[in-house]
């Protein structure tokens, strides 16, 4: 069998590894993938979002399977285009991507079908969103609706603050047309869970869940980032919130889309806070997240493709997904200056005992070196039977990868460690 994975980041090599464990795989290929996914994928010169170019070498080059990874290329019809020519894929197509491709959708969807998320307002009028503001309560939550590579969102402690945020969406077109739109919401509070889940648009299945680290710096500080580390499972998700979550989110929003006549088939990524008034979903991604992908896929004992073909084909019901009961810890090792301006192209240095852990987001190959390029460089992940230890070793083989300008964060599943101890 001929796979396709679009896509060149971390999450990506986490599938692309996963996918190589099928025995009826014959030959892997990265669209564009990464100088790092290189060694486990053909990589082949083509942008995601480069719609018309995918299809072509789908085409050309009788792929049997897609797996279409990045929000950009679902949201912008890439499963369309594909399944036109007759390539089965893993992925929503654009009609159901909508979920994370518009804040607004997702939102109304919510309020129609009763499932819990923080309460808001939807503006297409700055002037009425800057009305609004005088009297909303604050804190407040501005988002674009449109994607905005993560940082759309916008924690406003003041009323300036929050004008600010929608004079820089609506009138400045920071995000450009993401920000025709904007969402004003309510702040909630509480642990925030990530639960990604398999859904054919018969059942959702949903996989171990997981804990992000969005900010740049230790203890939760500075900029928020496409994520410095993640854990898993989450501690804070008891089998008692699953369910509650099973009932009133994950099976409602199933049902939504099937109501809407944009039935899911892909990975949905539940975002949930869990509030004191019960799980909330703070946003909905259409895809896998990164770097959560990089915890809950090496706990996956199943056969991935083998699940991914079952959600394509509308049996998942049928189909075993079976995860560990070990732990996993992600650490990212990024640019230092990572999430704003940062050099590129430093060799790195990844001893060959630890590249079964390691997964690459921005590196290139260049004269048999492999250099980094981007902003998250990697990241390692070690699993084991308890969350302590996953950590220790995480950080024990980042100890043994070396690149000029490296930073990582020191705390990857410190707060999970405390949240274990506070409900023991
Ligand atoms: P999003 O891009 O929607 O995941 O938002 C980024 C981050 O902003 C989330 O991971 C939360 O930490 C935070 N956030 C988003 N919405 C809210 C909200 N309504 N209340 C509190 N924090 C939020
Ligand atoms: N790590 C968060 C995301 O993938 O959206």
């Amino acid at each position: 069998m001929k796979v396709m994975v679009v896509g060149g980041g971390g999450r990506e090599h986490a599938i692309i590894k996963k996918v190589k464990e099928n025995k009826n795989v014959s030959e892997i290929f990265a669209l564009p993938g990464n100088g790092g996914i290189a060694k486990d994928a053909t990589c082949v010169d083509i942008e995601a979002k480069d719609i018309a170019a995918i299809a072509k070498f789908a085409e050309e080059n009788k792929i049997d399977y897609a797996i279409v990874a990045p929000d950009d290329p679902l949201v912008l019809g890439c499963v369309d285009a594909l399944e036109k020519i007759g390539v089965p894929c893993f992925g929503p197509k654009a009609n159901a991507a909508i979920i994370e491709g518009s804040k607004v959708f997702s939102k109304n969807l919510m309020k129609k079908y009763n499932i819990p998320t923080a309460g808001y307002e939807t503006f297409d009028n700055m002037d009425e969103a800057l009305k609004y503001l005088e009297t909303a309560p604050i804190p407040t939550v501005v988002k674009a609706d449109g994607l905005a590579l993560g940082k759309g969102v916008v924690i406003a402690e003041t009323r300036e603050d929050a004008k600010a945020a929608v004079i820089s969406m609506m009138q400045d077109k920071k995000f450009g047309a993401s920000g025709d739109q904007i969402v004003i919401e309510e702040f909630l509070t509480g642990p925030e869970v990530s639960v990604l889940s398999f859904t054919d648009g018969k059942v959702v299945v949903p996989m171990v869940s997981s804990m992000d680290h969005k900010r740049a710096g230790d203890n939760d500080t500075g900029l928020n980032t496409g994520g410095m580390g993640t854990i898993a499972p989450n501690p804070y998700y008891t089998e008692e919130i699953a369910a509650e979550c099973m009932e009133k989110i994950f099976i409602p929003t199933m049902n939504a889309m099937n109501a809407e006549g944009r039935t899911f088939k892909g990975c949905l990524y539940f975002g949930l806070m869990l509030t004191p008034n019960g799980p909330k979903v703070i946003e909905y991604n259409c895809r896998f997240g990164d770097p959560e992908t990089q915890v809950v896929l090496p706990l996956l004992e199943s056969d991935l493709l083998e699940v991914m073909m079952a959600t394509t084909n509308e049996t998942l019901a049928d189909t075993e997904v079976k995860f560990s009961n070990g732990s996993a810890c992600c650490v990212i090792m990024a640019s230092e200056g990572y999430p704003v301006s940062y050099e590129k192209g430093f060799e790195m240095d990844i001893p060959e005992e630890v590249w079964d852990k390691v997964y690459v987001a921005g590196a290139k190959l260049k004269d048999g070196k492999l250099l980094t390029n981007g902003g998250r460089v990697l990241g390692v992940t070690e699993i084991s039977d308890n969350l302590e230890d996953a950590i220790k070793k995480s950080y024990e083989s980042v100890a043994k990868i070396h690149f000029d300008n490296q930073y990582f964060r020191t705390d990857i599943g410190r707060r999970a460690l405390n949240g274990l101890q506070n409900l023991r």
